[in-house]
């Protein structure tokens, strides 16, 4: 039985960090591959760098960044944890 529980947890934090799961949801606005200017508004996220893209998402759940649509990318990101962001961030630039 703990076995078991030890491969639930695992496979729930696989999950939880799986940036092609995670940018499911993100691609409707930013394109699969993220090369889409979001909404016409957005920078194409493909060409920022890795860094830059954390410290958007972050910036976005903690109100430090943004232009006239920030309010809706806070939404999209309010649930993220810093591993979800890496991860995101990650399959981003791959
Ligand atoms: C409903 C459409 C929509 C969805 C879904 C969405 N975004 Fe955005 N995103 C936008 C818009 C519009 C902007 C520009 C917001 C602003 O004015 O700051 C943006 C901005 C960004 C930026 C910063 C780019 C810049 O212009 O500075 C990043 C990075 C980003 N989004 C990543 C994501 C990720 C990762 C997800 C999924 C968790 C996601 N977005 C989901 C519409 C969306």
């Amino acid at each position: 039985m703990k076995v078991l529980f030890a491969i639930l947890g695992l496979t729930a934090l696989l999950a939880a960090s799986d940036g092609a799961a995670l940018f499911k949801k993100c691609a409707a606005c930013h394109g699969a591959n993220g090369e889409k200017k979001a909404l016409g508004k957005s920078h194409v996220i493909k060409n920022m760098s890795h860094d830059e893209i954390v410290s958007a998402l972050k910036g976005y759940q903690d109100g430090t960044y943004g232009a006239a649509m920030k309010a809706l990318m806070k939404g999209q990101v309010a649930t993220l944890k810093d591993a979800d962001i890496e991860a995101i961030a990650d399959y981003i630039k791959k």
